[in-house]
């Protein structure tokens, strides 16, 4: 057969893919497409002896309560915040201040966006990275060799009044729900970043990072897992780690979520109405190294569609992330190069993402 015969079948198969997995999942399905099938070491399950010798194991992240962090107990907290973010790159955080209804009306908005028609979704759909709305599907679908069990909508959302008029207009509820979700993560960011330098030992007002961060980059990405027919050959997110300082991760009742500790993959609990909060790979190199970046990714499964929201946040694009000055001295040199903001945003947007090649490559080797 001659390429020119080939190729239409082939654009085809790939357009059929390009439209995102709740697109696919709308038109029936019982067996997982190639595209979408991981190699066999980097699937959920590894072997038939694998599942039946070792148990399910969830992993119970440390839980700070925020409302503590107000009270007496203030120092141990922090103490607590310190270890997690050593030990797992990940802790849980309840009593944080957001209602319970702004939390579940985003959820809920959000369910509703993805079951709208697909012609109204696509019209976010763009492969342009600085887009104030992208609507997409695995990774990164123009690179990605194979496909995640992903469709997503990613908004810019600081600062908000530059983003919002270009949010989804549908479901009509939309763009009022989110703004308030989105104000609301950031002052939860706000107290956060104030805990993690106080850990630090960094004094929380007096420090040029944290004004920084006051002024920095957030963008919210609502994550939809949709019921996978076969889901140990997949994967609803590839192993990665978060390139920004904080991420602050809402989900609903449904597990996927897992962390890589101790060199195994666990699951993490998901707490109704929780925040699970993650190092990004900017604050392991503001930390020089002492808070971890940490490998996660998600699993999908065959019964309940899922929906997670996670709101990134950095420093302003314009700024250049480096290990904190306060933390550096003649013993402590720094472990990081500088390395300016746009840079990270190129490689993610030219690399196979995965991994943590460009936090690997920014390490100072002595
Ligand atoms: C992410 C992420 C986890 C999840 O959006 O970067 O890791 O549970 N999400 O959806
Ligand atoms: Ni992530």
């Amino acid at each position: 057969m001659s390429p020119t015969m080939i190729a239409p079948v082939v654009v085809e198969e790939n357009n059929r893919y390009q439209k995102g997995v709740k697109h696919l999942c709308d038109n029936g399905l019982t067996k997982v497409p190639t595209k979408y099938i991981w190699p066999e070491p980097d699937r959920p399950i590894f072997t038939k002896s694998d599942k039946l010798t070792k148990p399910k194991q969830n992993l119970k992240l440390p839980i700070i309560d925020f409302a503590e962090l107000l009270g007496p107990n203030r120092s141990h907290v922090l103490r607590t915040i310190a270890e997690a973010c050593e030990t797992y790159g990940f802790f849980q955080v309840v009593n944080h201040g957001m209602g319970g209804d702004v939390s579940r009306n985003m959820i809920e908005v959000c369910k509703k966006f993805f079951e709208l028609p697909y012609e109204e979704r696509s019209k976010y759909m763009t492969s342009d990275m600085s887009a104030p709305v992208r609507y997409g599907t695995s990774f990164n679908q123009n690179k990605d060799n194979v496909f995640c069990w992903r469709d997503f909508l990613k908004l810019y959302a600081h600062p908000l009044p530059d983003y919002l008029p270009y949010w989804p207009s549908s479901p009509s509820d939309f763009r009022s729900l989110a703004a308030t979700y989105a104000t609301e993560t950031r002052e939860m960011f706000e107290m956060m970043v104030k805990a993690i330098m106080e850990s630090l030992e960094i004094d929380g007002d007096d420090n040029e990072a944290a004004k920084e961060l006051k002024e920095g980059s957030q963008m919210v990405v609502v994550n939809c897992y949709p019921p996978c027919p076969e889901p140990e050959l997949t994967l609803g997110m590839p192993p990665h780690s978060d390139y920004g300082f904080l991420t602050l991760l809402l989900q609903d009742d449904v597990e996927g979520l897992q962390i890589l500790y101790r060199d195994e993959w666990v699951t993490i609990d998901p707490i109704p109405g929780s925040f699970v909060i993650n190092v990004g790979d900017h604050l392991e190199i503001f930390s020089n190294g002492r808070y971890k970046s940490v490998l996660h990714r998600v699993l999908v499964n065959s019964t309940k569609p899922r929906i997670s929201v996670a709101s990134l946040h950095s420093f302003p694009l314009t700024s250049v992330v480096k290990p904190s000055p306060k933390l550096i001295d003649e013993h402590n040199q720094p472990q990081y190069m500088d390395t300016d903001f746009a840079t990270f945003l190129q490689y993610i947007s030219t690399r196979e993402p995965k991994w943590k090649n460009f936090l690997e490559s920014r390490k100072i080797h002595i």
